[in-house]
C-alpha cells in the first residue's frame, strides 16, 4: 500500500523494535480493511522517548504502541492515564486526542482476558486458585485482569520474592505471594496456570515446573510465543489440560489501539494468527 500525505499513521515506540511483530499485525489489518493508512516501527532510545512522544501530536501520528523498555517510563510522559493503565502501572497505548493531547492506555489485560475466553470458553478461575509465575510488567497486567474478572486468589510465584510481595501489597490480599522453589505445590487445586517470566522463550532457559499436582481440569496459558507452542504447552497438553499459546494476547492487545487511532475494531482471524505467526518458530 503507498502512503500519501492523507495517509494516518501510527507505529509502535521500542529500543530495540526489530522484535516487534505489531507492524506486521497493524499492516495486515490496515490492508484487509483497506485503509490509507501506516503503521511504522520506531527505534527510539530511552533518553528520547519523552521528545519522541511529544513530536507525535506535531508529525500528525493518531497514536502509537510502546514496548520495551519505554511502557514504565511513559508513566509521567502523558496528559493523562485511563484508569486501567493506572491499575498496571504501564502504559502500551498512546491515543492523540484531538487537542493534541496524549492519553496513555494499557490493553495487555484485555489482550490477556480475550485470548483467554476465544482459547478456553470454559476456564472458569473464580472457582479456584489461579497460579501466576513471574511478576514482572505482563504479570501485573495478568493479575489486573484475573481481578477484575474475579478470580478468588491468585498464587504469585516469582524468582525474586520481593517482587511478588510488592505486588501483593499493591493488590491486596487476592495476591499470595510464595517462594520460586515452591511453584510445583502451589499447582494444587488451580484452576488456571498463566507463565509471564521469559523461561521457555527461545534463547532463555527452560521453564523447570513439574506439573504432577495440577488437576486436569486447569487451563495452562504461556504469554511466550516464540516459540509459538512452549515445552510448557506441549507437556500440559499432554496430559491432558487445555492449553493457550501466548500469540493471542499479542494479537488482541492490539485491537483497541487500532480501533482508537483507524476507527474501525479489528478482528482476530485464524489468517491474521497465520500471518503473524508465520516467522515464529513452532
Ligand atoms: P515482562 O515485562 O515481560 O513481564 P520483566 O518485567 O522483565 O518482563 O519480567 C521478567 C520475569 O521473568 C520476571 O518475573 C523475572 O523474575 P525476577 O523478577 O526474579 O527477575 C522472570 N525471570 C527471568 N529470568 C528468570 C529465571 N532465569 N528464573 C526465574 N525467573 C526468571
Amino acid at each position: 500500500m503507498i502512503v500519501t500525505g492523507a495517509s494516518q499513521l501510527a507505529g509502535v515506540i521500542g529500543w530495540p523494535v526489530q522484535h516487534s511483530r505489531s507492524p506486521r499485525m497493524h499492516g495486515f489489518w490496515l490492508e484487509r480493511y483497506r485503509i490509507d493508512g501506516a503503521y511504522l516501527p520506531l527505534a527510539v532510545r530511552p533518553a528520547n522517548l519523552k521528545a519522541a512522544l511529544a513530536g507525535l501530536s506535531a508529525m500528525g501520528f493518531e497514536g502509537c504502541n510502546l514496548t520495551v523498555p519505554h511502557k514504565e517510563a511513559a508513566l509521567g510522559l502523558v496528559d493523562e492515564m485511563t484508569p486501567i493503565a493506572t491499575k498496571i502501572g504501564a502504559v502500551n497505548t498512546v491515543i492523540v486526542r484531538k487537542d493534541g493531547s496524549l492519553l496513555g492506555d494499557n490493553s495487555d489485560a484485555f489482550g490477556f482476558m480475550e485470548n483467554l475466553r476465544v482459547g478456553a470458553p470454559g476456564c472458569d478461575f473464580t472457582d479456584g486458585p489461579a497460579v501466576v509465575l513471574g511478576a514482572g510488567g505482563s504479570s501485573r497486567a495478568v493479575c489486573v485482569a484475573l481481578k477484575e474478572a474475579g478470580a478468588v486468589e491468585i498464587r504469585l510465584l516469582n524468582r525474586t520474592l520481593e517482587r511478588s510481595e510488592n505486588m501483593a501489597k499493591a493488590f491486596g490480599a487476592i495476591v499470595q505471594p510464595l517462594p520460586w522453589e515452591t511453584r510445583a505445590n502451589a499447582l494444587d487445586k488451580a484452576t488456571l496456570l498463566v507463565n509471564t517470566t521469559s523461561l521457555g522463550m527461545d534463547g532463555q532457559p527452560p521453564l523447570d515446573l513439574d506439573l504432577s499436582l495440577l488437576p486436569l481440569g486447569a487451563v495452562v496459558n504461556d504469554l511466550v510465543y516464540s516459540p509459538l507452542t512452549t515445552d510448557l504447552l506441549t507437556a500440559a497438553a499432554g496430559r491432558g489440560n487445555i492449553t493457550v499459546d501466548g500469540l493471542g494476547m499479542l494479537l488482541h492487545q492490539g485491537r483497541p489501539g487500532f480501533k482508537a487511532w483507524f476507527g474501525i475494531a479489528p478482528e482476530v482471524t485464524d489468517d491474521l494468527r497465520t500471518f503473524v505467526a508465520s516467522d515464529l518458530v513452532s
